[in-house]
C-alpha cells in the first residue's frame, strides 16, 4: 500500500528553486533514505510533507488523500527535526505525551503509551528528567519516542543523528534501524552521510539541486550509480579521464589517460570523445613487486606504482599508490596483520577487474 506520494512538487524562494519537480512515493513499512549535499532541498521536502511549507506546484498525497489544504497538526506525521528540539520546560515523559494530547488520544491511555514508547527507546528510567539533564543521544531517543507516540502514518527524520559523536552515532543508528523495523514505521530519513543512508534505508534517494537524481537499493546506488555525481557522492572512488583506444574486443574497451596509463573497462561508455573512469578503492588488490604471478588477462588491469602512504585505520588499511605521471590511486585492504603489510617506497602492482571500472 502506498502511504505517501509526491507529484511534481516544486518550491521556489524568489528566483531560487529549492525543490524542483520532485516525484516520490513510498510503500507502507518501508524506510527511505534521502541523501544529498547541503542545500539540495532535503529539509524543504520534509517540511512540505509535514505541512510546514506549502509547495508552489505539485501535490502531496498521504494514504491516497491530497493533504494540500490540511494543517501540520491535521496530518498524522511524526517528525524529528534536524536539531531535535524537545520542549525544554517539559520532562521526557511530557514531551512524549505532547503530541498525543493534541491528536485526540484518550487521556486515560496516555501514561501507559508514554511508558511504552520510552521503553522502546530505552529511556524508561529517565522519564522525569528535563532535556537539559539528558545527553545528546538521550534527547535524540526522546525525540524519536515523541515522533512515534501517535502511531503516525509516516515518520520523517531530519538528520536524526547529526548532533552526536561518531561512536554514539553508530550505536544509535543500529538501534534506530531496529526500532523503525519493529514498529513497522513508514519512514523518510534525511542525511548527508552516505554510510548512514546506505545502512538505514531499504531504498536510497539521491538529491541534487532540488532534483532527484537516482533512486534504488543501497547496493544498486553504490554499484551502479546513475552518473558521476552519485558515484562521487556515495563511497570513495579513484577517478581517471581516458580517451578510448581502438575498437572494444569481447566487450572490453581500453582507455588511455593523459599520463599514458591504460585502463580496461567492461561497461560501455556512451561517449566517444573520452570518459570518466571510476574505480572503488576496495576493488583494488595490491600485489608485491613489479613482476610475476599476475595473469596477463584482458579482463584484468595491472598498474605498477610506488606506495606513497599507508594509513592503518583499524579494520582497514588505506594505501595510496603513485602511478606513472604522478597520478594517485587509493586502495583499501583489510588489515590482516603484519605479514602482508606494505610500506612507503615499496613497488607494488595495483590489480583490478575491467568489470569493476565504472565508465561515465
Ligand atoms: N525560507 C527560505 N527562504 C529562502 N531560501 C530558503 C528557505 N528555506 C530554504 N532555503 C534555501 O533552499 C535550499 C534548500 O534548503 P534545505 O534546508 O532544504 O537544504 P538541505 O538539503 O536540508 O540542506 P542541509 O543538509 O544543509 O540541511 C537552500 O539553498 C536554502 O538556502
Ligand atoms: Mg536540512
Amino acid at each position: 500500500m502506498r502511504v505517501l506520494e509526491l507529484k511534481n512538487v516544486t518550491k521556489r524562494y524568489g528566483e531560487f528553486t529549492a525543490v524542483d519537480g520532485v516525484c516520490l512515493e513510498i510503500e507502507k513499512g518501508k524506510v527511505l533514505s534521502l541523501l544529498g549535499p547541503s542545500g539540495c532541498g532535503k529539509t524543504t521536502t520534509l517540511r512540505i510533507i509535514a505541512g510546514f511549507t506549502s509547495p508552489d506546484d505539485g501535490t502531496v498525497e498521504i494514504s491516497g488523500e491530497n493533504v494540500g489544504h490540511s494543517r501540520p497538526y491535521e496530518r498524522n506525521v511524526g517528525l524529528v527535526f534536524q536539531d531535535y528540539a524537545l520542549f525544554p520546560h517539559m520532562t521526557a515523559a511530557e514531551n512524549v505525551a505532547y503530541g498525543m494530547r493534541h491528536r485526540g488520544t484518550p487521556a486515560a491511555e496516555i501514561p501507559s503509551r508514554v511508558r511504552k514508547m520510552l521503553t522502546l527507546v530505552r529511556m524508561e528510567s529517565m522519564e522525569l528528567r528535563y532535556p537539559s539533564q539528558l545527553s545528546g543521544g538521550q534527547q535524540q531517543r526522546v525525540a524519536l519516542a515523541r515522533a512515534l507516540a501517535t502511531d503516525p502514518q509516516i515518520v520523517l527524520l531530519d538528520e536524526p543523528l547529526s548532533a552526536l559523536d561518531a561512536k554514539l552515532r553508530l550505536e544509535l543508528r543500529i538501534e534506530l534501524k531496529e526500532i523503525l523495523r519493529s514498529v513497522g514505521a513508514t519512514t523518510i530519513v534525511v542525511t548527508h552521510d552516505q554510510e548512514e543512508a546506505l545502512s538505514l534505508g531499504d531504498e536510497v534517494v539521491v538529491m541534487r539541486a532540488g532534483k532527484i537524481i537516482q533512486r534504488g537499493s543501497p547496493t544498486k546506488i553504490y554499484e551502479a550509480p546513475a552518473d558521476k555525481f552519485v558515484a562521487e557522492f556515495v563511497g570513495r572512488s579513484n577517478w581517471f579521464q581516458g580517451s578510448p583506444r581502438g575498437e572494444s574486443q569481447d566487450g572490453v574497451s581500453t582507455y588511455v589517460t593523459a599520463n599514458g596509463i591504460e585502463i580496461r573497462a567492461r561497461s560501455p561508455s556512451g561517449r566517444h570523445d573520452g570518459a570518466d573512469l571510476c574505480i572503488r578503492p576496495e576493488n583494488i588488490e595490491l600485489v608485491d613487486g613489479a613482476a610475476g604471478e599476475v595473469p596477463g588477462n584482458r579482463e584484468l588491469n595491472v598498474l605498477t606504482g610506488v606506495v606513497l602512504d599507508v594509513a592503518p585505520l583499524g579494520a582497514d588499511v588505506h594505501v595510496v599508490v603513485e602511478l606513472p605521471g604522478k597520478s594517485r590511486l587509493l586502495a583499501i585492504r583489510k588489515n590482516v596483520g603484519r605479514s602482508q603489510a606494505v610500506a612507503p617506497g615499496q613497488t607494488v602492482r595495483a590489480v583490478f577487474d575491467a568489470s569493476d571500472v565504472l565508465v561515465f
